[in-house]
């Protein structure tokens, strides 16, 4: 499916950046994958939409079969045509992948072994995911309110190594079976992830915390003395190392030391399900991988396969991620703030998908919540064009 939208029939307002020459149209791929995957992309499809329709862009959509729905239609999970389309992609949006039908499927042949390909072929080796509790939320983090007062991490996680890349091994054993898993980090792997961080932290408020398990594994030391050795080059960052395990205790206990965090592939994926249940639903954080070519943005919850075809999943961590995609891969500042501010202010007057719902609060489905958001930026656009005030 080839979608070209662009916009610019509307006149653009003024403080929006209005642009003589239209902007170059930017390729997007999408990937909706499975399980909720396809529903909470085709909102976030509707909000990039508004996005070229308010501001005056072009975007050509393509959408391309990735996960169990791949394996089903072309018997494995990242077709040559879809890697293919990611490489030629300005940026790449991506649901979810796998599911039940696929669970009994061995390591390597799985819808996620297609993510774990996709991250590995387009070299996303770095993975950022912000942790923020969304002041109209704040009641719904399981964290007593001084606690909850702030949370705003960006957590960068190392994405094309570890345990996740290493062999992966299955033997007989006089006991049964024997399975192998091994991690692997290279200094240039951990170089490159750290470097990153490093200017992020610059970039925020010059705090980072580097997690991992020095004490017992031979990666974590290589991590830590290349970390260390980095920071030479970073006076302005105050950087601290902490083991996983106390840092998932001072996660819960202190979330406002942190500003930026560090970390190895696996610690990544679970301290980030951690943050996301800190900020209210895990249904909320947006990433962002990146490497040498085309970043890849998608929200961090994974396939919800008991939510699945029901329009009952947030739709929110996807929106977040197309969001990121306009601010990060395009430069798009003011449109993602568009879009962020709209969301928050949906929060503020109560409208809310079910996993974030409360007592006096309206639960919308995942479509109506892409509706409503729609009415509320475009609602910004007409109070902007009418006052001149804000977006
Ligand atoms: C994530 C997910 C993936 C991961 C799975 C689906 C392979 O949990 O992006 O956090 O472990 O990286
Ligand atoms: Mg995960």
């Amino acid at each position: 499916m080839t979608n070209h939208i662009s916009g610019g029939l509307h006149a653009s307002p003024e403080a929006f950046s209005v642009k003589v020459e239209p902007a170059p149209e930017k390729k997007i791929v999408l990937l909706p994958g499975d399980g909720i995957g396809p529903e909470i992309v085709r909102v976030a499809v509707g909000v990039l939409r508004d996005c070229a329709a308010e501001f005056g862009h072009q975007f050509e959509l393509d959408e391309f079969p990735f996960g169990g729905c791949a394996i089903d239609a072309e018997g494995m999970p990242l077709p040559a045509e879809t890697l293919a389309a990611c490489r030629a992609a300005d940026a790449i949006l991506l649901g979810a992948v796998g599911g039940a039908k696929w669970d009994a499927l061995p390591v390597g042949k799985r819808p996620e072994s297609g993510l774990l390909a996709l991250r590995k072929e387009l070299g996303l080796n770095i993975n950022v995911r912000p942790i923020d509790l969304r002041p109209a939320l704040r009641s719904l983090s399981p964290l007593s309110a001084d606690r909850a007062r702030h949370v705003h991490i960006d957590i960068i996680r190392e994405l094309a190594g570890d345990i996740y890349f290493g062999e992966h091994r299955v033997e007989a054993h006089a006991s049964g079976e024997r399975a192998t898993d091994e991690a692997v980090y290279t200094t240039e792997e951990v170089e490159r992830v750290a470097k990153y961080a490093f200017a992020r932290a610059e970039a925020r408020t010059g705090r980072l915390a580097s997690i991992d398990k020095a004490n017992v594994l031979a990666t974590s030391q290589l991590w830590r003395r290349t970390v260390t050795r980095l920071a030479a080059d970073h006076p302005g960052v105050k950087l601290e190392h902490l083991y996983v395990d106390n840092a998932a205790m001072q996660l819960v206990l202190a979330p406002a030391q942190f500003d930026v965090i560090l970390t190895s592939n696996m610690f990544g994926d679970i301290l980030s399900d951690l943050g996301a249940a800190l900020v209210g639903s895990i249904g909320l954080i947006p990433s962002m991988s990146c490497g040498p070519g085309p970043s890849l943005y998608e929200p961090i919850h994974g396939s919800a396969p008991s939510l699945a075809g029901k329009d009952v999943a947030s739709p929110v961590g996807t929106i977040l991620s197309a969001s990121m995609m306009l601010r990060e891969s395009f430069g798009l500042k003011q449109e993602a703030e568009w879009i962020e501010s709209a969301v928050d202010r949906l929060f503020v007057k109560g409208i809310r998908t079910a996993d974030i719902a409360e007592p006096g609060t309206t639960t919308l489905r995942c479509s109506e919540f892409g509706e409503r958001l729609h009415s509320e930026m475009l609602g910004a656009v007409e109070r902007q064009q009418r006052t001149g005030q804000g977006v």
